[in-house]
Parts: C-alpha cells; structure tokens; sequence
C-alpha cells in the first residue's frame, strides 16, 4: 500500500505531498484496495471454512461513512451498526436492511422502532428491559422481529492474555455463569413478536491469539445445546463477534484471519456433533481489521520544541480532535515524514496536537526522520476508530477523508467549514 517515489511517501502510487497540496491538512487517507483486499480476506476464509454457512459483517464503528457501507457491501459484506445514526448512515448507503446487525446496550424506543421499521436482519438484545420493549414496539407495528441474545461467555480477552472470569462484569450482554442468558432465552421463547434467530458474544479487540475465540466459541455451542434440550429452541446463528489484531507498531504479529477461521471452524464443527446440534449459521464482525492498516493520516508540522535533556514536542495541526486513541488507552503508532520517506528515522519525537490539554499527543519516543516546520507528519494504521471517534474539542473541524481508489484520490467525506462548527448554534 505504502511506497517511496522520489523520497517522498506513496499510498496506492500517488505522493502524499500532492495529495495534501489538492485538499490541505490534516487529512485522514485511505486505500479502497486494501479495504477490499481485507474484505477479501474474511470473505475467503470464512468460505473456505464454513461454505455458504457463514457471513462476515462490517463492525461500522471503526470507520463510518456512506462510502465505506457501499465498499464493504459489494463485496458481500454485512454491517454490525450500534446506534441509529450507524443506521442510517447504512440505510443512506443503500446497504440491505437484512444484512444489517443492529447492537446495542442502551438502545431507545426510537432506535428499536427505526430499526424494526427499516427491517434489519437483526436485533442483537442487551438486557432484559429491551427484550419486553422489542416484543412491545413490534407487536405494535404488527411484525416479528428476529432477534439475536448478546451473551458474556465468560471469556475475559486481552492482547496474549485472556483469563476466564471477570467477563461477568461488563456493561453489554446477559451472563452465562448465573443463569441470566437462559433466562433471557426462556423469556423469548414466551414472548409472541419476538423470535430467538441467533446468539451473539463478542470477547474484546486487538486480540492476537485464537485460544479465547475458541474457548467462546465452545461455551457459545454448550449454550445452544442447552437451550435445545431444555427448551425445545434451535438456534440456527451464531454471532463470534470481532477483535481481530492488526499491525499498530514492530512487534505486533497477527496471526493471518483464515488460521482464526480454520481453528476456530475445526472447534465449531467438532463441538457441534460432540453436542448433538447441527452446525450454526456462523458471523464474524471484523472491523478494526477491515479498515486500520488501510488508512493513514497526514498533518502539517507547526512547530519543533526541543526542550534540552528532556523530550522534543513536534506540534502538528491535528491530534487528539482526530485520533484520541493515545489519550483514551495510551496507544502506540509509527509515524514518517512523508516528503523526507527516504531519510532515516532516527529521532525521538512526542508528536503533539493541537488542544488546549497536556494529554493530547498523538505518541510519547515516536522515531521519525529529522522534522522541521511545515513538514508533512503522516501516522499509520489510523483507518480504524480515528475519524469515528473524531470530535470538536476546541471547536477544531474534523478533517476529510480522502480515497484513494485504483491510483485516484477522491473525496468520500469533506472538510468540516467553521460554518459546520456552528450550525448547532442558535444565533
Ligand atoms: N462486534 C462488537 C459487538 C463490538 O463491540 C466490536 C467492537 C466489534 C465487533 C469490532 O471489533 P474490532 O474487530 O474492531 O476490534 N474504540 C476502541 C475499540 C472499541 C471496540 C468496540 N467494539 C479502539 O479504538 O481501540
């Protein structure tokens, strides 16, 4: 995806400089290719592994806008949306309502009515006081509606590391461990405009390792059978969620997504006749995964502060507005100057935002080529949770996206205008 013409950086053939001469900075970059590339991945793997019995599903909230709901729906793609403005944002795209995965923890009357009335696939229920205004909203608009249980299998997932208890205590899903998933079961099984189509659990993010999916994968089984034998219920769907890794910095290692798939399929193939149950409908939700390491971002450099024995700040135009991944989990990123590609990065920089808070840096010892003022900063594998958890602090406008599609950048989201800042704003 990256290359260096000129010794200057390359995404997709085309010079980062120029891209960011025709639409200023900072501007977040994407690849459609490697997007595609990555959609490919799941969608071969989860063939080869499942046949026709499985479908891959676009967790929107990595990176959310019209464009990417098109991308990712030619290419047989599903989408997982959270909220109703993820709906619509789908819906605008022209996405299929059926394909859709509507979760959730605090879904409002409103968002249940949108989503049973736009006719999504499914609704993933949280918690027991949804389950009672599902079956209410849709017994008033006269439908049945599908739906899938969010469960906490009691898998606890960390970066090489997981551990089995805890996962109780978490905002999203109805328990295994006490009894709370099979209550929820049996109340849907009673409900008459509620219909039990699938289960879902989704154990963590940035998760190297396949041993936690199978371990959820195995409870999820047991769980099916359970509901089987006790309540006479087949559920025909199971939801193993995201969380894939991606490639942030040196050192992190994915394993390639078909060996997930390969493991985690022989554990569902084999648990599922060891249970007497027949081989779920499968869904995965990649979405870090789909879209990370397809984009990149590129600021100006607006100041080098070199303070002696201690640290040099390079400030850039951007920061914490467009990625507060640094400041909400401490994340790592690497970073180049793009018109000096070919230089080496030996310096030690604390790449700096642009807000009126301490904390908003982009990261702490990033090794970049020498950088001076009016370079251009570009960080990579920012394609995920960057622009979709962009805000205004400081009344900063969120910067564009800008895809870069077969060699030719297009713009798929536009520059917020000081007029946007203010269009809330009662004047
Ligand atoms: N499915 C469900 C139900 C999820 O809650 C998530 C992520 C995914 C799928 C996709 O996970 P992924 O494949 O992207 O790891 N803002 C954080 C990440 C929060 C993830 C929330 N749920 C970050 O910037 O790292």
């Amino acid at each position: 995806m990256t290359e260096t013409k000129d010794g200057v950086l390359c995404i997709d053939g085309v010079k980062v400089t120029d891209i960011v001469e025709k639409y200023g900075t900072p501007c977040y970059i994407m690849s459609e290719n490697t997007v595609r590339e990555n959609c490919r991945k799941y969608k071969n793997a989860t063939q080869k592994h499942y046949g026709k019995n499985a479908l891959p599903l676009y967790a929107s909230k990595a990176f959310s806008c019209v464009e990417i709901y098109k991308t990712v729906s030619s290419e047989g793609f599903g989408a997982d949306v959270v909220s109703g403005g993820e709906l619509y944002t789908a819906l605008k795209a022209g996405f299929d309502p059926k394909k859709i995965y509507f979760h959730g923890n605090a879904k409002t009357d409103d968002e249940i009515k949108y989503a049973l009335e736009s006719g999504v696939g499914r609704i993933v229920a949280d918690n027991a006081e949804e389950l009672c205004k599902i079956d209410r909203i849709a017994k008033s608009l006269n439908v049945t509606a599908e739906i899938s249980l969010r469960i906490k299998p009691g898998v606890e997932a960390h970066t090489h590391n997981f551990v089995k208890t805890g996962q109780i205590d978490s905002k999203f899903g109805f328990a295994l461990e006490n009894g709370e998933a099979f209550t929820a079961a049996k109340t849907v099984s009673e409900m008459k405009n509620v219909r039990l189509a699938g289960v879902h659990c989704h154990i963590g993010s940035q998760i190297f390792d396949s041993d936690p999916f199978v371990l959820a994968a195995k409870r999820m089984l047991g769980f099916i059978a359970k509901i089987k034998n006790e309540l006479s219920v087949e559920i025909k769907e199971l939801n193993l969620g995201g969380g894939f890794g991606i490639r942030y910095v040196e050192g992190d290692n994915p394993i390639p997504y078909d060996d997930y798939m390969k493991t985690i399929a022989q554990t569902v193939k084999s648990e599922s006749e060891a249970l007497g149950i027949a081989v779920p409908f499968i869904l995965v939700e990649p979405g870090r995964s789909i879209v990370a390491e397809a984009g990149i971002t590129a600021y100006k450099v607006i100041a080098v502060k070199t303070i002696e024995n201690i640290r040099t700040y390079v400030s850039v135009d951007g920061g914490m507005t467009d990625n507060p991944r640094y400041a909400l989990y401490g994340s790592k990123y690497e970073a180049c100057i793009a018109n000096k590609a070919d230089l080496p990065r030996d310096f030690k920089a604390t790449v700096a935002g642009r807000c009126c808070e301490s904390g908003d840096l982009i990261g702490e010892n990033m090794m970049i080529q020498r950088p001076e003022a009016g370079d251009i900063l570009t960080v990579f594998s920012t394609g995920a949770y960057n622009y979709s958890m962009a805000s205004n602090y400081n009344r900063v406008p969120r910067p564009p996206v800008i895809m870069i599609s077969n060699g030719e950048p297009r713009v798929i989201v536009k520059r917020e205008t000081y007029e946007d800042i203010v269009k809330n704003d009662i004047i």
